[in-house]
């Protein structure tokens, strides 16, 4: 979700009014996610890295989050979402670490969109955490160095229980990974909107779904095409 502080700099704003005002295209993102089927939506919404930021921006992010969670419920509720997270989520306060249990909780039933928001989050300690635990199974005897394959490393990620994206969108025409699903984006086919965050809506989600849909995936092999 990048660009707020520059959506905030072209205004004159300080920064969390970026973030602030991208919370907007949270709500409309998630509510045309729903709409049009999609059944998985990571929101890249604060990364290991991001722990580096000035403490004034951190905490006004984590105030952030912590409403967010705490106010949308409802909607989320409304509109049938699940909330999911992933990432080092013991690094979080406990008041924000209290508000995401309580509004899993209260997303638990929802059967339709789940979403994923990705907290504290850095792909390449996912990876190294994950080898690690493996290491531990082999040490134990568990697990045989020959069956340490892929589905068994996936396992081991925070993403066990979702597929891996068809689809990675990133706005404010960065072209970086920025240490995000290293690992699960094998396949993924990219998409990169100029528009900065805080104006991405329901429209430019909507045309990456459609330029999306005109790939060609091959996944390595010959397209069916030839
Ligand atoms: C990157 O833009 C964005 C972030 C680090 C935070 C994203 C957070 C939100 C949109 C709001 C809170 C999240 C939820 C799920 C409610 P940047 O600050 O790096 O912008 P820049 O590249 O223009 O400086």
């Amino acid at each position: 979700m990048d660009g707020n502080g520059r959506w905030a700099r072209n205004r004159a704003f300080a920064r969390i009014r970026g973030h602030r005002a991208g919370v907007e295209s949270v709500r409309a993102v998630v509510r045309a996610a729903g709409e049009i089927g999609v059944e998985y939506l990571t929101l890249y919404a604060f990364s290991q890295e991001n722990w580096s930021r000035p403490r004034s921006e951190v905490c006004a992010l984590m105030r952030l989050l912590e409403k967010f969670l705490r106010n949308e419920i409802a909607e989320l509720n409304e509109n049938n979402v699940q909330l999911h997270a992933i990432g080092q989520v013991q690094d979080l306060s406990e008041q924000v670490r209290r508000q995401l249990a309580l509004s899993q909780e209260a997303t638990a039933r929802n059967t339709g969109l789940k979403l994923i928001l990705a907290l504290s989050y850095g792909a390449r300690r996912e990876i190294t955490r994950a080898a690690r635990e493996i290491a531990r199974e082999v040490q134990a005897g568990r697990v045989s160095p020959d069956e340490v394959d892929e589905n068994l490393f996936a396992r081991h990620l925070y993403t066990r229980d979702y597929p891996d994206p068809d689809l990675l969108i990133r706005t404010s025409g960065e072209l970086r990974v920025s240490n995000f699903l290293l690992w699960q984006i094998s396949y993924a086919e990219f998409v990169v909107s100029p528009v900065l965050w805080p104006d991405f809506r329901k429209e430019h989600f909507l045309d990456a779904v459609r330029e999306y849909g005109r790939r060609q995936r091959r996944f390595g092999g010959v397209s069916s095409r030839g």
